[in-house]
């Protein structure tokens, strides 16, 4: 695995590899990597000729005191996972390559990301559809691979590669979960041990909506049960939202509809998870 710390050269490698004529399959990440992770790698290395995966903490799609700092960072161990996996380029940039001084160049995906997690972390989804622009355009992928896990992500994202005419496809990949459930997160890192069995309750909630809408169609109450189990833990400390959305708009429903995703973010003690399902 050869890694590659300098857009220039990035893009270089990898024009030479369209000429070529090979495929490249795209992982971006922000490092810190688990199964959740390694399940879209192992997904391009089988759909692909060439994969390159990006490690990137991205500063711009923090909001103001948030977990930048102290996101894990963990070069080392991610080195390993990907060698093993037979990726072929690590994209390893620095703040200051991607970011000079002066840099002024924002991609904002208008309506889709002020729902959900948007009401919540300012500027998040700026940050995510810009840093992801501007690796599309050093990678030149053929196919960028995202999780389902951030939902709300992957929609922003097919929407900015489709106004935008980038030529790559947008493979969505299933979430990947502990053997309780909980969906695998570097932020699962934060958890103590009583956090850890209480992050638990997201799973179950999520569960306990699907059966609610799969007997009853009953978007309201599957909502109303989600707030009570997430409630019923003092060491949630904060719903910021749980419910219903339309799959496509993100919009709450209230009424019987075709498809549903069920969604939710909470906080245990200071650590911000969140997880979905989607139901057809
Ligand atoms: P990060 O949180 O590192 O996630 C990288 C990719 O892994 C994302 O597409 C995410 O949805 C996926 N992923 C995370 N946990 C997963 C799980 N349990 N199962 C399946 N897939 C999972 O998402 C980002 O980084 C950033 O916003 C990024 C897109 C790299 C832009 O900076």
């Amino acid at each position: 695995m050869e890694i590659v710390r300098v857009p220039r050269i990035m893009s270089l490698i990898t024009k030479e590899l369209q000429i070529k004529g090979k495929s490249i399959g795209f992982v971006p990440t922000m490092g810190a990597l688990h199964e959740g992770h390694l399940s879209l790698v192992r997904r391009a290395r089988n759909e692909n000729d060439v994969v390159v995966v990006s490690i990137f903490v991205n500063p711009i799609q923090f909001a103001e005191g948030e977990d930048y700092e102290k996101y894990p960072r963990d070069l080392e161990g991610d080195k390993q996972k990907l060698e093993k996996l037979e990726v072929n380029y690590l994209f390893y940039p620095d703040v200051q390559n991607l970011y000079p001084e002066g840099y002024s160049t924002y991609v904002t995906v208008e309506k889709l990301s002020d729902k959900l997690c948007g009401r919540f972390r300012s500027g998040h989804f700026r940050g995510v559809a810009t840093i992801v622009c501007k690796l599309f355009n050093i990678v030149r992928p053929t196919r960028a691979y995202f999780g389902q896990k951030d939902y709300q992500q992957t929609l922003i994202i097919k929407r900015m590669a489709e106004d935008l005419d980038f030529d790559v496809d947008i493979i969505i990949c299933p979430t990947v979960r502990e053997l309780d459930g909980l969906a695998m997160s570097s932020r699962n890192l934060y958890l103590n041990e009583k956090e850890r069995q209480a992050a638990t309750l997201l799973y179950r909630s999520l569960k306990e909506a699907e059966k609610i809408l799969r007997e009853e169609m009953a978007p309201d109450k599957a909502k109303r049960r989600m707030i009570e189990i997430l409630s019923s833990d003092p060491l949630v400390s904060e719903i910021q939202y749980a419910g219903v959305y339309d799959p496509l708009t993100l919009e709450e429903v209230n009424q019987k509809n075709n498809k549903y995703l069920i969604a939710l973010a909470v906080k245990i003690g200071d650590t911000r998870l969140i997880d979905n399902l989607l139901i057809e």
